[in-house]
């Protein structure tokens, strides 16, 4: 919230943070704040990407995502979708989250990660995963989405860097084109048939979720708090070294700081 209120009560780094009722939820008593600190980002960052239905405009030139998905439902009657969705950073906190919810309102998900973390992607719902090091990764993953016979969506790049626009422009054009959703500012030059798009995880699409869906699936498990905390230590003064941690580079894995 500090992002939008700049207030200092709306921030982190503090025992208590002033928050919404409905942008929270309630931890149920198996998870501790330590686990359930993984989410409220992610959760904004994927409602975004997948359930805003408002235009909207991160800056000047880059809008935020449109795609109006249905929202995830505990009706186990729920119908598939014919929708398929690539996730690129699999195994990224916003990529484990997104897996979830998208997979929870019927989408198929395949995403792009490390080999080491292919089963967290799985155990989160995606149906195939792919390597991101792999010297074929844009022709597999074209040709799954082609076979898959499945409404295409696109991309969402929660790594979103110059090498992974390259790569994920690349899929998008063996399949047609497609949305980029980005997680940084989109490349600048996108062809005519690829909508680009950044997320803001601040936006008021996650209202619905949390009133209707966060408390009841963290308390059936249909909604993990995944990747694990890595905890770096307890009080302010930890939170230096784990600055440090995340920039010598963190594997499916949350630095998390305990107060
Ligand atoms: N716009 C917004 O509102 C918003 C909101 C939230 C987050 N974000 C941004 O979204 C990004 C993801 O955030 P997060 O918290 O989900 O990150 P995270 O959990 O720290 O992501 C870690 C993962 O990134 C993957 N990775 C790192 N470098 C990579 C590369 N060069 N190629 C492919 N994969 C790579 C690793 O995958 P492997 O180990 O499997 O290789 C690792 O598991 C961050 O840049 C963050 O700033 C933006």
């Amino acid at each position: 919230m500090v992002l939008v209120t700049g207030l200092p009560e709306h921030g982190a780094f503090q025992l208590y943070t002033l928050i919404e009722a409905d942008r929270a939820a309630i931890l149920p008593e198996h998870l501790s704040f330590t686990q359930g600190v993984i989410l409220p980002l992610a959760i904004g960052a994927s409602t975004s990407a997948l359930f805003s239905q408002k235009h909207g405009q991160v800056m000047p030139g880059v809008s935020t995502p449109l795609l109006g998905l249905p929202y995830p439902s505990f009706d186990r009657s729920l119908a598939s979708s014919e929708r398929l969705l690539v996730i690129y950073g699999g195994s990224s906190t916003v990529g484990l989250t997104t897996t979830q919810l998208a997979t929870a309102s019927g989408i198929t998900v395949l995403t792009i990660a490390g080999s080491h973390n292919f089963s967290i992607s799985q155990q989160c719902g995606a149906t195939q995963v792919f390597d991101h090091k792999d010297p074929l990764v844009v022709e597999k993953t074209a040709e799954a989405i082609l076979k898959s016979g499945l409404d295409f969506i696109g991309i969402l790049d929660t790594i979103a860097i110059p090498e992974t626009y390259e790569t994920n422009l690349r899929i998008l054009d063996k399949v047609g084109g497609g949305h980029l959703i980005c997680s940084h500012p989109p490349p600048k030059q996108a062809p005519i048939n690829v909508k680009v798009s950044m997320i803001y995880a601040v936006n008021d699409a996650e209202i619905p979720l949390f009133n209707n869906y966060v408390t009841g699936a963290l308390q059936t498990g249909k909604l993990k708090c995944l990747p694990e905390p890595i905890v770096v230590g307890r009080g302010l003064k930890y939170i230096q070294d784990a600055l440090k941690k995340l920039e010598s580079g963190v594997s499916a894995g949350k630095v998390v700081v305990e107060l």
